[in-house]
């Protein structure tokens, strides 16, 4: 996500501001931006690119508050126009999250003569507390925030007024001497405190040098409790995980919240994607699609093929991007390819290919302006934040929060599911991010299987249908940060040849919620079983036979069985990641491996 910093002090807020965004710069971003209160006006300088660049342009400003930014981008390019601080007036703001009803207020906004000048969700924002504002700027915030839906964390800047609030995104207030600090992230501020008081959502605070006050969502004064911040610098980058990845699994509830955000109403039963350029006719007539993609978005994929034949009754190719040139695929169909970074040199040139022949290209990635981007007739942002770990985790789950969501709006436009069928699917997956913070919640009972399988040397993961590609996602996870050979298998095949290779030393995950494989799957337990396999399932809260038939249990939460795969997910995911650490194993850089591959 992007970063936030905001300071009211005795002292020059410039050089506090840049110093606190390079704190967060480990985290990626597009673009950087500060806001100082000098000579009776807000004087923002931001611009696309680093922080260094930023500080080399900054003119000499004096001025002791102000609030910066660091931008990865959602909804924009990144370009200077479209960076923070967003200004209207003397306002100035700097926002993390995403306005959903952005468009309806830009609208209204620009009928009470409002310009906008930026593609962003973020400044309706500045010009609605500009509209708010009389002579207070919390009293403007209160209405303003009433009046959005969506998440956010905001430091905001009006005069010498310095103001923070949150909404499902994280902000932080820092408590020094003579002066106060707003960050999204610790790291940021640590070095000038370690005095912290957490935001919740729908509070609100109010800065000045000497003080901070904080307000619930109707301005009524509350007390909050400080918290001591001991870890160090390289524990705060991580918010106190020991890894990058065990972070970003915990951020999984988030990431999935910020990829739905604004583009399903369950109560009506539609899914909007702004950005996809396609007609209902066009969709229509997709007869086939090519899903084209690497490691684990390939596994995102493969999960696809399974939605959009299953929803949407489209034909559904899975193309491994450094095999596609050699496949062929013809012009009529839909090209999907996926990428987290959006710079996976195979799924590019495989995306360049798929064009030579005349497809339609969409694209599912994180990663706004990169080249995948570029190059696609139609992209689709999964909203996940900066993943740091090389293991994908939050980018998958969102890959396939955005892979569920266009399976069903095809199905839809296709005629091929009801609106029933479609609100009973969008309120099941409203409801996956609270239910995988109930898997983090039993995290430490996954992390004691863990064990088991460090001693191991080879392992499967089997499932069936939906749940296979899930079973291919945990191997790939467990080989790539605790090398541990792992096969991720259709349990349905292990006896065309892998139940050889299965004895009391390989465990065996069993992906096998329910669903119409569920009695098959059980049988194949019961053949890895009879070959003395230790087997750990994944199975529905509600089964409770299955215990009989394995060494094992991690329950997930009940849904409907199509979706269950997203909830498997992070409870391979944690297994994974527990083995490893239990193999004191570098989790967040694995041998031999890159976060972004670049080379074919
Ligand atoms: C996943 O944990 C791996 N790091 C890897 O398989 C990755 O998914 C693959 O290289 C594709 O990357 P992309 O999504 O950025 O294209």
């Amino acid at each position: 996500m992007c970063g936030i910093i905001g300071y009211s002090g005795r002292r020059q807020a410039a050089p506090i501001l840049i110093d606190s965004l390079g704190r967060l710069e480990y985290r990626g971003y597009d673009s950087a931006g500060i806001a100082i209160f000098n000579n009776n006006t807000v004087e923002v300088y931001k611009d696309k690119g680093r922080i260094a660049d930023l500080e080399k342009a900054l003119p000499d400003i004096s001025g002791t508050v102000g609030i910066g930014h660091t931008r990865w981008a959602t909804h924009g390019r990144p370009n200077k126009v479209n960076a923070h601080p967003h200004t209207s007036g003397n306002i100035a703001v700097a926002h993390n999250g995403i306005i959903e009803n952005y468009q309806q207020l830009r609208e209204k906004l620009t009928q009470l003569g409002y310009i906008f000048v930026s593609e962003t969700d973020t400044e309706v924002l500045a010009h609605l507390i500009n509209y708010y504002y009389k002579n207070n700027l919390t009293d403007a915030v209160v209405p303003a925030l009433k009046d959005i839906k969506g998440s956010y964390a905001i430091a905001v800047l009006c005069g010498s007024e310095l103001v923070a609030a949150r909404k499902d995104s994280p902000l932080v207030i820092g408590i020094g001497e003579n002066e106060n600090f707003i960050a999204s992230d610790i790291p940021a501020i640590l070095k000038y405190t370690r005095k912290m008081i957490f935001l919740e959502d729908m509070e609100i605070a109010s800065l000045t040098p000497d003080s901070v006050l904080f307000f619930d969502s109707n301005k009524r004064q509350i007390e909050k409790q400080i918290n001591i911040i001991d870890w160090d610098m390289e524990a705060a980058e991580k918010s106190g995980y020991e890894h990058f990845m065990l972070k970003e699994i915990h951020e999984q509830p988030r990431a999935l919240h910020e990829t739905f955000a604004g583009r399903i109403s369950e109560l009506e039963g539609t899914i909007t994607f702004d950005s996809l350029d396609l007609t209902e006719d066009q969709i229509k007539d997709i007869s086939r699609i090519n899903v084209i993609a690497c490691g684990t978005s390939l596994n995102a994929g493969l999960l696809g093929k399974y939605l959009f034949e299953q929803f949407a009754g489209i034909h559904v190719d899975v193309e491994i991007a450094s095999e596609f040139r050699y496949v062929h695929s013809s012009p009529g169909s839909l090209v999907i390819v996926i990428s987290q970074s959006g710079e996976t040199a195979d799924t590019l040139a495989a995306l360049r290919e798929a064009k030579s022949y005349g497809c339609k290209t969409l694209a599912i990635t994180n990663v706004m302006g990169s080249t995948i981007t570029r190059e696609v007739d139609n992209v689709i942002y999964t909203r996940s934040g900066p993943e740091i770990g090389v293991a994908a985790t939050k980018t998958f789950i969102s890959q396939l929060g955005v892979i569920y969501l266009l399976a069903l709006l095809f199905g839809k436009i296709k005629g091929k599911i009801s609106s029933d069928q479609m609100k009973r699917m969008l309120v099941s997956l409203k409801q996956i991010p609270a239910q995988i913070t109930r898997i983090l919640g039993n995290k430490e009972f996954i992390e004691i299987y863990a064990q088991i399988f460090s001693n191991a040397n080879d392992s499967f993961f089997i499932g069936r249908t939906f749940n296979y590609p899930i079973a291919l996602e945990g191997a790939l996870k467990l080989k790539e940060i605790s090398y541990i050979h792992a096969e991720g298998y259709a349990a349905g095949e292990l006896k065309h040849g892998p139940l050889a290779l299965i004895t009391k030393n390989t465990p065996v995950i069993a992906i096998a919620t329910r669903g119409i494989t569920y009695d098959k799957m059980v049988n194949n337990i019961k053949e890895v079983k009879a070959r003395e396999a230790p087997v750990l399932a994944i199975a529905d809260e509600k089964d409770i036979e299955i215990e009989k038939y394995v060494d094992g249990v991690v329950k997930v939460p009940s849904t409907e069985d199509i979706i269950s795969p997203i909830l498997s997910t992070v409870v391979v995911q944690l297994l994974s990641y527990y083995t490893a650490k239990a193999r004191n194993c570098t989790i967040d850089q694995p041998r031999n491996l890159a976060k972004s591959v670049t080379v074919e």
